[in-house]
């Protein structure tokens, strides 16, 4: 059970007490590290210009997984056990470019320069991730450009794609998924305390459950995608928060065998969509159009729902597939179908 937020960065492991656990990765990376490459647009989401990518690795292999997030609206906590990436970590002008940065100069992809290291950072996960030239448009939909243009962004994102890795980026990918697998076998939660501020992420749903029971007054959190905004926009408190997002029981997304397809709580609309799909592969076009990769990438389906926003995209199509929920507490579970999960405007099973 580890009491430090522990994750790597720029090739060591960094073990961080003594900040406030709703500091955001964007603040901790300017403000603490002097990571001031990566920018803050909007605070809240929608520009892209803070997109880091976080690493980890899953299933019997280790495979690297890298997610685009927007630093802005992700919290400190959130990146313990993780390799974050910022620009810093790609190649470094004049001549030791990464393959990307090296596209978009040579496109003329960059003007006044400050949405530049967010476009980066997105065209960089789309190299790592090995994505056709025709995904482009899906890897860049989340930063926003004001004077360039998007053409020569995406004719950088063409001339990239194919390219080699860097040597020097490949190096610092090795070390960091060495560190991620020594790390993976002793994860057992993070319960991280900065004064009267606390931070829980337990690895167990019986942990979880009896967080829950004993702290009613905590809020749970898990993408941030909206409470993100309620702390940079509303500027509210959460002296508590408690995360499901490490729990291997609230992330799987799986076919039972007669084809009913279970979502868990915390899988991130990225993680459920390939899955998803199979039930309903006409919402393609719904899903690229919900909201943007790097929001795909944190947002829970279950954060979603939850919020019982009227505008909110998930909750009409789970209504249409006559979709159930299922709610769990210390003293048991029952399934609720959602029709009448949502009690009222913003109101749920749950409030
Ligand atoms: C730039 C931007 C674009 C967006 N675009 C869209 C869009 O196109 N369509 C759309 O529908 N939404 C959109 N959203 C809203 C948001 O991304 C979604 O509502 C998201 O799914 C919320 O999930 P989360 O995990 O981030 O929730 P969080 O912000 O972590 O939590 C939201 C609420 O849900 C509660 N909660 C979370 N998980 C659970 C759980 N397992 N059990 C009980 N309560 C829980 C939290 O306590 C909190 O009250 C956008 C947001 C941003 C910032
Ligand atoms: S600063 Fe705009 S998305 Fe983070
Ligand atoms: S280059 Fe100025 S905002 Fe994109």
């Amino acid at each position: 059970m580890s009491q430090t937020i522990t994750f790597f960065l720029g090739g060591e492991e960094l073990r961080v007490q003594g900040i406030s656990p709703a500091t955001t990765l964007l603040d901790f990376l300017r403000e603490h590290r002097g990571r001031t490459g990566t920018k803050e647009g909007c605070n809240e989401g929608d520009c892209g210009a803070c997109t880091v990518l976080l690493a980890h690795v899953e299933g019997p292999k280790n495979d690297l997984v890298y997610r685009a997030v927007n630093a802005c609206i992700t919290l400190l906590p959130a990146v313990h056990g993780h390799w974050v990436v910022s620009v810093e970590d790609l190649g470094q002008a004049p001549d030791r470019l990464h393959p990307v940065q090296d596209a978009m100069f040579r496109r003329h992809g960059s003007q006044c320069g400050f949405c530049t290291p967010g476009f980066v950072m997105s065209l960089a996960a789309m190299h790592l991730d090995g994505a056709p030239v025709e995904q482009a448009e899906t890897y860049i939909a989340g930063n926003l450009c004001r004077c360039t243009g998007y053409g020569p962004i995406l004719a950088a994102a063409g001339d990239s794609v194919a390219a080699p890795e860097d040597p020097a980026f490949g190096a610092k990918v090795r070390a960091a998924k060495d560190w991620l697998i020594a790390r993976r076998a002793d994860d057992d939660g993070l319960f991280y305390e900065h004064g009267d501020e606390r931070y829980d992420a337990p690895v167990t749903l019986d942990a979880l459950l009896r967080l829950r029971q004993d702290h009613p007054e905590a809020t749970l959190v898990a993408g941030t995608t909206e409470l993100g905004l309620w702390l940079n926009k509303d500027l509210q408190d959460f002296p508590h928060l408690i995360s499901p997002t490490r729990v291997d029981a609230l992330t799987g997304v799986d076919f039972r065998p007669d084809g009913t397809l279970v979502i868990g709580g915390a899988a991130t609309y990225e993680q459920a969509w390939p899955k998803l799909s199979q039930v309903i592969p006409e919402g393609q076009d719904w899903f690229e159009r919900f909201a943007s990769m790097q929001i795909r990438q944190q947002a829970t389906i279950g954060g979603n729902i939850v919020n019982a926003s009227p505008i909110g995209d998930g909750p009409p199509l789970f209504l249409a597939l006559n979709a159930e929920v299922e709610l769990a507490s210390t003293r048991g579970s029952r399934v609720v179908p959602l029709t009448d999960f949502f009690t009222g405007y913003k109101q749920t099973e749950l409030a």
